[in-house]
């Protein structure tokens, strides 16, 4: 399948099926995976109202300037950023978050592995209990050793591979519309399961009772910030290129609410699904990465109905991780296609294989790669932190100062949607000034600076 011309800017078909694409970015293993832990580990209650706070005063801002740039310059991240500010070497902007996007492409498909490695083992009537040891250490034996690793990783690319290669409508915007309203349905069927579960109200009282102490811990500002970030899927590109498949009519400020307000419920909603089966049982809400892997798994195990739940929770995670790295691989191919002329099957499939390849180490690091010594951070840790709390934040920074500074500012009100309201003025100011000093706070703290 060859496509013979590079297309004209290609489209989402309706407002709903950008939507539900940009929800599909944003929705992802952060959500689940990620969030339970790090709000278990920050205060519950306390850090979502972070979280919270964290999402509307930044996320939100800059969501919308990602959007409107996309939007404006309706072409891949590097050149959108070049195209409105033209002068100025602006052009690094759309760099940094190509680079972020292909760092996290490089080891999101090792977690996505195992969430699918998971799903199989349930699906097809696997032991519920471990045949020797914990579940913790099947869950270690599970990701270390080489061959499972490296094929699940591989599956979980081919995938991401095979829809970007089918396209924008055709690729993207279909896997998005049929699987993110399943899984809407899915994880309010396993929240009301949760709730109905005798942990619940341990568990609501830990997402949502504040422990005023943790407000005054800085980690717990920073890891909700830096939370919001990566959950709403900032800083990468990967929303200035959705939003310049975005047609004309959508009206990007209320689109951008309607996304991180989407992206939190799902975080909420996992939160509900996950703490009151962490507390039935008795286990540490605090339990780190592993709370998705090697915790629940334990629960299902002494549930009625646990096998089926699995399914449903692994398939939740399974398409939540899919429609993200969607748009991770979507981010370089825009820009091979636009700017080297690729057709984008081959640019699909040779980005892909190459984050493949440089995934191969970052896969093998549980087993054979295994950091020396056992406890230190293992390459996924260490790439992660590249690209979470160095190019993600280096590029947002970015991407705030050039909305605020590097674009006429009149054309850049315009191109959100905001006009001469009140509301532009706000916009513009959060771009000019509380976003950048928000996240330089935030970046010089994940470094060790502050
Ligand atoms: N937002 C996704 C999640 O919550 C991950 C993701 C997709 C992402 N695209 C991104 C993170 C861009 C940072 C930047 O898991």
């Amino acid at each position: 399948m060859t496509s013979s011309a590079v297309p004209a800017s290609p489209q989402w078909s309706s407002r709903r099926g950008f939507l539900l694409a940009a929800l599909g970015a944003a929705v992802g293993l952060g959500n689940i995976w990620r969030f339970s832990y790090v709000a278990g580990e920050n205060g519950g209650g306390a850090f979502v109202l972070v979280y919270l706070c964290a999402v509307l005063l930044v996320g939100w801002p800059l969501l919308i300037a990602e959007l409107a740039i996309g939007r404006h310059a309706r072409s891949d991240a590097v050149s959108a950023c070049a195209a409105i500010a033209p002068r100025r070497p602006w052009c690094w902007t759309g760099w940094l978050g190509v680079a972020g996007a292909f760092a996290i492409l490089v080891y999101y498909p090792v977690v996505a592995g195992w969430v699918a490695q998971y799903l199989w083992h349930y699906a097809s009537g696997g032991p519920m209990l471990p045949e020797t040891g914990t579940h913790a250490e099947r869950f270690d034996a599970n990701i270390a050793d080489p061959a499972r690793a490296l094929s699940w990783t591989a599956i979980a690319m081919a995938a991401t591979v095979a829809t970007v290669a089918a396209g924008v409508q055709r690729g993207i915007e279909r896997l998005c519309t049929v699987l993110m309203p399943l899984f809407m349905i899915l994880l309010v069927l396993l929240a009301g399961y949760g709730l109905s579960l005798d942990g619940a109200d341990r568990a609501l009282a830990f997402l949502f009772a504040p422990d005023w102490s943790a407000l005054g811990r800085p980690r717990t500002w920073l890891a909700a910030i830096g939370q919001a970030f990566f959950s709403i899927g900032l800083g990468m590109g990967v929303l200035v290129t959705y939003g310049a498949y975005a047609g004309a009519g959508v009206r990007l400020p209320q689109a951008a609410l309607v996304i991180v307000l989407g992206d939190t419920l799902v975080s909420l909603l996992a939160g509900l699904t996950i703490f009151p089966a962490v507390f039935t049982h008795g286990l540490d809400p605090a339990g780190g990465p592993a709370l998705a892997f090697a915790a629940l798994p334990e629960v299902f195990a002494a549930m009625p109905a646990g096998r089926v739940i699995a399914i449903a929770f692994f398939l939740l995670l399974a398409i939540a991780a899919l429609t993200s790295a969607v748009s991770l691989l979507e981010v370089p191919v825009a820009l091979a296609v636009a700017r080297m002329g690729w057709p984008r099957s081959r640019a699909s499939t040779g980005i892909g294989a190459l984050a493949l390849a440089c995934g191969i180490p970052v896969a093998l690091g549980f087993g054979l790669l295994a950091p020396d010594p056992a406890g230190s951070p293992t390459l996924l840790d260490r790439v992660d932190h590249i690209a979470s709390d160095l190019l993600l934040p280096a590029s947002s920074l970015c991407v705030a100062l050039l909305a605020g500074w590097g674009w006429r500012a009149g054309t850049a009100r315009a191109a959100a949607g905001l006009g001469d309201s009140r509301a532009g003025t706000i916009w513009l100011s959060a771009m000019r000034a509380v976003v950048p000093l928000v996240i330089a706070i935030v970046m010089m703290r994940g470094l060790g600076w502050l």
